[in-house]
C-alpha cells in the first residue's frame, strides 16, 4: 500500500488527528476540545496532562480506523506534530508531573513583568535584531518569569535540577517518546524562534538573553530542524512509529500551502488571525511592528527559511463568545450567514480586541468595544461588524508587510542616497525625511530610516498608495473561519487582492504532514512533494469600489484610536 503520514495538530482549543497520504489527501479526522481554564480575567491556562492524555487517545483511536481507510500500521511511516505556539510549561524530569499549568500563550497576566521591562529600556524593540520579537506578553520568557515569581515549587525543581521548560511540542514529544524513561527533551527552531530566548540568526539559545529573563539554560530543550527523525513513540498502539516532523502550528501552515517562495503570504483564521509571508533565507526585521520568525527549516543541513509575521490576537475567539452570546446563533457558523442579511454594519465598529492588540499596535492594555449603537442595531450588524473587524486587521498587517518587504528587499540600499527613488517605485508622495514624532503605532519611530515619514504610515487608509506597495497579489488563506464565505468575500474586498483558499482547509496539518514524510522518504525531496501535493483553490476578487473601501476602513480605524486614547487617558 502507498505511505500514510500522521499529523497531530495540538491547537489552542483541541487537537486534532489527521491521516494523509502522499498526494496530501486526508481522510476523516478526529477533534477533541480541551478545557480552557480562566483563573483571573485575561488569565488562560490548560492543563498539560489532559492534553497529552487526549493526544494518546486520538493516536490510539486513529490508528484503529487505519483499516478503514485501507492502510494497515505498517503503511503509517512517520508523524509530525504541530502545536499552539509560546504556550509555556515546567516541569518536573522524574515525576513527569507539570509544576503549575501551561500558561497559554494569549494570556495577559505577564503584562506587568513586561511594561516594567519596556520602561526600563525604553521601548518594545530591546530585543527585536536578535530575535525578530516586540517584549509583549505573548512570548515565552515572561511566562516563564512569572512562574518563577508566583509558584514556589519552580525555584526549588530548578535548584534541584528537576525544572523542564518546554512549549507544547516539547512537551508531547517528551511525553510520547517516554516521558521520565528517556522521553526526548527537544523543540524545533520555528517553536523556539518564539520563545524570546533564542537568537534566530545563530539558531540557538542566547545566553544574554537566558541571563536577562532568569532562565537556566539547563532546563531548556535541544533545538532541532522541523523536519528529521527525532526519535520513536514508545508505547501505545503506535509504538515504535518514527516522529519526524515537528513545526509551530502558523508556519505549518505556510509550508502546507506551499508558500515556499519569498513573498507567498497566508492567513490562518483560528482563535486568531495569524499571517505570515516568507521572506527568504534572511531574516526581515520589521520596521512595523510585525515578528521575524523561522518559517521552517527541513532537515539538519537545510537552510532556514524566515518568515515576517503579524498575528491578530482575537477573530474566532471573538465568533465564539458571539454565538455564546447572541440569541440566534448556536455556531460559528452562524455568523457569515447571519452577517450577510445586511448591507452594512448599520454604522456600528467592533472593535474586537478582547485580549488586546498584537501586530502592528501591540497593546495587551485595551480591551473590546462596540461603538455606534442605535435603536435600530440588530444582531445581524453586530456579526457584520466583527467580520468587517477581522478583514480590517488583517488588512492592516498585510500593509505592514507589504512596507517591510518593499522596504527591505527593494529600496533600502537606494534610499540612503536618493529618497526620490523610494517615491518613485512605490508611489508614496511627498516624502520628506521622518521627523521624530509618534506614529500610528504609537511608538516613537525617529530611529527609522529617512524613507518612512509619518505620512506614510499613516497612508494605509489610501488604496491607491496601497495598491503600489509590495502587497502579494493574492493571498491563501485556510482555518476554520476561512469556510465562512461571507468573510472571505469582505476580506477580498478589504484588501483589494485575490484570496484564494485550497479546498481542503487543512493546511496547518498538512505542513507537519509534510515536514515529517520529507524526513522519512515518503517524497525524496521537495520537487517530488511539489509534483505530487496538489490543491484546488476558491478564489475571491474584490467586489466593493475604492472609494467604499476608503470610508469603512477609516471608520474601523478612527474607532480603534478612539478605544487605544481612552485606555491612555484611564
Ligand atoms: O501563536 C499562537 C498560535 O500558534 C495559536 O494557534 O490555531 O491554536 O489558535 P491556534
Amino acid at each position: 500500500m502507498p505511505p500514510v503520514i500522521l499529523s497531530i495538530d495540538q491547537g489552542t482549543t483541541s487537537s486534532r488527528v489527521i491521516l494523509f497520504d502522499e498526494h496530501g489527501n486526508s481522510f476523516p479526522q478526529i477533534q477533541i476540545p480541551h478545557t480552557q481554564i480562566f483563573p483571573s480575567p485575561g488569565w488562560t491556562e490548560h492543563d498539560p496532562l489532559e492534553i497529552v492524555q487526549i493526544v494518546r487517545d486520538m493516536m490510539d483511536k486513529i490508528t484503529d480506523r487505519l483499516p478503514e481507510y485501507g492502510f494497515t500500521l505498517s503503511d503509517l511511516k512517520g508523524i509530525g506534530i504541530t502545536n499552539q505556539r509560546e504556550t509555556t510549561l515546567l516541569w518536573d524530569r522524574f515525576t513527569g508531573k507539570p509544576l503549575y499549568n501551561a500558561i497559554v500563550w494569549h494570556d495577559t497576566r505577564t503584562t506587568p513583568i513586561v511594561d516594567a521591562l519596556i520602561k526600563e529600556k525604553g521601548h518594545k524593540f530591546a530585543y527585536v535584531e536578535k530575535t525578530g520579537l516586540p517584549l509583549s506578553s505573548y512570548f515565552s520568557a515572561f511566562k516563564f518569569m512569572w512562574l518563577k515569581k508566583n509558584i514556589p515549587e519552580v525555584q526549588k525543581a530548578i535548584d534541584e535540577n528537576r525544572c523542564m521548560f518546554g512549549t507544547i511540542d516539547t512537551w508531547l514529544i517528551w511525553n510520547l517518546t517516554g516521558g521520565p524513561e528517556g522521553g526526548l527533551h527537544i523543540t524545533d527552531v520555528t517553536n523556539a524562534s518564539r520563545t524570546m530566548l533564542f537568537n534566530i540568526h545563530a539558531l540557538d539559545w542566547d545566553d544574554d538573553l537566558c541571563n536577562e529573563f532568569g532562565v537556566p539554560r539547563s532546563i531548556l530543550p535541544s533545538i532541532r530542524s522541523s523536519s528529521e527523525i527525532f526519535g520513536k513513540v514508545k508505547g501505545g498502539k503506535l509504538d515504535g512509529v518514527a516522529i519526524a516532523g515537528c513545526i509551530g502550528d502558523q508556519q505549518s501552515a505556510l509550508l502546507g500551502h506551499k508558500a515556499l517562495n519569498e513573498g507567498d503570504a497566508k492567513v490562518t483564521y483560528g482563535t486568531g488571525c495569524f499571517l505570515l509571508m516568507n521572506t527568504g533565507n534572511k531574516p526581515v526585521i520589521s520596521k512595523h511592528g510585525l515578528i521575524t520568525t523561522v518559517g521552517y527549516k527541513l532537515g539538519k543541513d537545510s537552510e532556514c527559511v524566515y518568515a515576517l509575521e503579524g498575528s491578530v490576537a482575537t477573530a474566532g475567539a471573538v465568533v465564539q463568545w458571539m454565538t455564546r452570546n447572541i440569541k440566534g446563533m448556536d455556531s460559528p457558523h452562524d455568523i457569515g450567514p447571519m452577517a450577510s442579511k445586511v448591507r452594512d454594519s448599520g454604522g456600528i465598529v467592533f472593535v474586537p480586541s478582547f485580549s488586546g492588540f498584537f501586530a502592528p499596535r501591540w497593546r495587551s492594555d485595551v480591551k473590546g468595544c462596540v461603538m455606534g449603537l442605535t435603536l435600530q442595531t440588530e444582531p445581524a450588524h453586530f456579526c457584520f461588524a466583527l467580520e468587517e473587524a477581522i478583514a480590517c486587521q488583517v488588512r492592516e498587517v498585510l500593509l505592514c508587510m507589504g512596507q517591510d518587504r518593499t522596504i527591505s528587499s527593494n529600496v533600502r540600499g537606494i534610499l540612503a542616497e536618493n529618497p526620490s527613488d523610494f517615491v518613485d517605485r512605490t508611489g508614496v508622495t511627498g516624502a520628506t525625511p521622518a521627523t521624530p514624532n509618534t506614529s500610528l503605532l504609537g511608538q516613537n519611530r525617529s530611529h527609522l530610516s529617512q524613507s518612512i515619514t509619518e505620512e506614510k504610515l499613516n497612508s494605509f487608509s489610501n488604496p491607491a498608495l496601497v495598491s503600489r506597495i509590495a502587497v502579494p497579489e493574492r493571498v491563501l488563506v485556510d482555518g476554520g473561519p476561512s469556510e465562512d464565505v461571507f468573510l472571505m468575500q469582505l476580506q477580498a474586498d478589504y484588501l483589494g487582492t485575490l484570496v484564494v483558499r485550497p479546498v481542503s482547509i487543512e493546511a496547518t496539518a498538512l505542513g507537519a504532514s509534510m515536514a515529517a514524510g520529507l524526513a522519512v522518504g515518503v517524497w525524496s525531496d521537495m520537487d517530488d512533494l511539489l509534483q505530487k501535493v496538489q490543491s484546488e483553490m476558491v478564489v475571491w476578487k474584490a467586489k466593493i469600489e475604492d472609494e467604499e473601501r476608503t470610508k469603512r476602513i477609516q471608520r474601523w480605524e478612527r474607532a480603534v484610536n478612539a478605544v487605544c486614547m481612552f485606555v491612555d487617558k484611564s
